[in-house]
């Protein structure tokens, strides 16, 4: 197949920036990196890209397509050519760029580091007779962290490093919560003080890119969302964010609805409310708050009380409660494959559910 493609290249030393044009003759079965390996053997051998494995493992390749990251070798080429489009090839973003595709990976691991991304299990050498066994409700909470390769793709599309280049980022915090769910971790509190400090879990914007992008399947929002639970779990919840979170659930339990006008107060404080009492005003007067929000009870609120008592009586209010949530989805969507509703069958943990009937 033909192949047509734009690259971004830089020269770390003079800082020059051009795109240039590339068009060659590819196998069917190529990816972008066998693309690249061809023109770095055939046209250009200046083109600096970095690989390993060739093969989803070692994390190297990452790079953005059309502005979106993508690991080169799991990117086939058929299909964009078959499209018709003429792709661009950029470094990642977030990261330093060193030159043409390769950026400079330190301050990636830097925030790894931070994480002290090992087991800490509060002893130096088990007891002989002792065994450890995880159980497979529990390994189920960190199943998904763990299949990261450090490729770097969620961080180079994060929306809050782009404006706080300090945030600890998808990539780091989903390390974080690898071990936070670790039942034979003993660190547990020490690592959700760290991760909720300054630039931690709290200052994801939520946009889900970093979920969108990650070529193998871990995503980090869902694990960012897993270490909030468990903050406020554990009582780590002095962050403004863990406490909008936790009125949500307060307001819901008592009344059935957010009730907004408390959002303020019950987060930022009384100082910070009182400083937007003017503001407030000027809603009001809009008829877009109401002046006095006396709580109205919504009708069936007994339900949303009896599904909080019983998260909280089955221990599914941290990280296991999301897992869990994550399940119950997957098989309201195998239920409802091809448009009708069949009779849910029972999941177990790495067996595949059998065919649906009809
Ligand atoms: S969801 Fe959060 S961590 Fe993920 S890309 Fe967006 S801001 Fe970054
Ligand atoms: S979370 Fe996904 S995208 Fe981010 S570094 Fe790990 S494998 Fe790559
Ligand atoms: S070369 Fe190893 S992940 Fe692509």
């Amino acid at each position: 197949m033909q192949v047509a493609l734009k690259i971004w290249r830089y020269d770390g030393e003079t800082g020059e920036r051009r795109l240039q044009d590339y068009e060659l003759d590819a196998p069917e079965w190529a990816t972008l990196l066998d693309v690249l390996d061809l023109i770095k053997d055939q046209v250009d051998g200046s083109l600096a890209y970095r690989k390993s494995c060739r093969m989803m493992i070692c994390g190297s390749c990452g790079m953005r397509m059309d502005g979106a990251a993508v690991l080169a070798c799991k990117m086939r080429m058929a299909e964009v050519v078959d499209a018709g489009r003429v792709p661009v090839i950029s470094p990642m973003g977030n990261l330093p760029v060193v030159k043409d595709l390769v950026v400079d990976m330190e301050p990636f691991w830097a925030k790894m580091r931070a994480m002290q991304p090992w087991l800490r299990p509060g002893y130096n050498e088990a007891d002989e007779e002792r065994e450890f066994l995880v159980s497979q409700e529990q390994m189920n909470v960190i199943h998904k962290e763990a299949l990261c390769i450090n490729c770097g793709c969620c961080v180079s599309e994060c929306n809050s490093m782009e404006s706080d280049p300090d945030f600890l980022g998808p990539a780091a915090l989903a390390k974080g919560m690898r071990f936070v769910g670790d039942a034979r971790d003993a660190a547990t509190v020490e690592r959700l003080e760290a991760y909720n400090s300054e630039h931690g879990i709290w200052d994801c914007t939520r946009c889900y890119f970093c979920q969108e992008r990650c070529p193998k399947g871990v995503d980090p929002r869902d694990a960012i969302a897993k270490l909030g639970a468990e903050s406020i779990r554990h009582g780590v919840d002095r962050d403004m964010g863990a406490k909008h979170a936790k009125w949500f659930v307060q307001s819901a339990k008592t009344t059935g609805w957010l009730r907004e006008e408390e959002l303020i107060p019950k987060t930022q404080g009384w100082v910070s409310t009182v400083k937007q009492v003017q503001f407030a005003m000027s809603l009001m007067r809009k008829g877009k708050a109401r002046p006095l929000p006396i709580p109205h009870v919504a009708e069936g609120v007994e339900e949303a009380r009896a599904l909080y008592d019983l998260v909280k009586e089955q221990g599914r209010d941290g990280a296991l409660g999301i897992v869990q949530g994550e399940h119950a989805l997957a098989r309201i969507e195998f239920t409802e494959e091809g448009g009708a509703r069949r009779a849910a069958p029972e999941i177990e943990p790495g067996v595949e559910p059998p065919p649906a009937e009809g």
